[in-house]
């Protein structure tokens, strides 16, 4: 079993990206990019409405961080710490070590390239620091740019899942994609 230990909490970075602890400094931007209905479009949670349910947000993750189950990061680019996106480990398997990865950006900062770095730096911390023997990808089918930025990562799709979740009354089908440490 997979053993987590978060307390000395991993600032990450790339070339151009920082990857730090989420916190409150964030929540104009956290909430700017999770109201956002091109943002949300694939991600079948509820669109946040207001600050004080980014608080909370950031707040319940924090306290699941401290509790070493799970993990995210704020992106920032390096020399300016202005959120532009997240990323994290939202579901681990400890038992499997196994975890699913997620991610968003501002869509001002799409198609630069920024969450293929911040993904390869994820994955290397998950597979040399965490000791994850796999890495997982749950996305809507119709994500083309979330299939696109996994593939050039080194993901595989592993399947398609037929109307396998129940969201906003609908029946709705997710795709599996996967990296193994190999
Ligand atoms: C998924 C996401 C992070 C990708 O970020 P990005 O900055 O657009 O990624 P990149 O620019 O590195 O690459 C995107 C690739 O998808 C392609 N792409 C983008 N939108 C596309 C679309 N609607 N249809 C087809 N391809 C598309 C781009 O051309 C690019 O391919 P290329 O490198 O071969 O040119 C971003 O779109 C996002 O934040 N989406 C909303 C949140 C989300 O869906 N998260 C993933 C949940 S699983």
């Amino acid at each position: 079993m997979l053993a987590l230990d978060f307390s000395i909490f991993p600032q990450l970075e790339t070339d151009r990206l920082q990857l730090t602890r989420t916190n409150v400094d964030h929540v104009n931007e956290l909430l700017k990019m999770r109201s956002d209905p091109e943002v949300m479009k694939f991600i079948p949670r509820p669109m946040a409405r207001t600050a004080e349910e980014i608080i909370e947000f950031i707040a319940a993750i924090d306290e699941k961080i401290s509790n070493h189950e799970m993990i995210n990061w704020a992106i920032t680019l390096k020399g300016d710490a202005k959120m532009i996106g997240t990323i994290g480990y939202y579901h681990i398997k400890p038992e499997h070590f196994r975890a699913e990865i997620g991610y968003m950006l501002l869509p001002e900062f799409q198609g630069r390239g920024f969450i293929t770095e911040a993904i390869d730096v994820v994955v290397s911390y998950g597979f040399a620091e965490m000791k994850l023997h796999s890495v997982e990808a749950v996305l809507d089918p119709n994500n083309l740019a979330s299939a696109s930025v996994l593939e050039k990562c080194g993901f595989i799709k592993e399947g398609h899942f037929k109307e396998n979740e129940f969201y906003n009354g609908k029946f709705i089908d997710t795709a599996i994609y996967s990296k193994v440490n190999s």
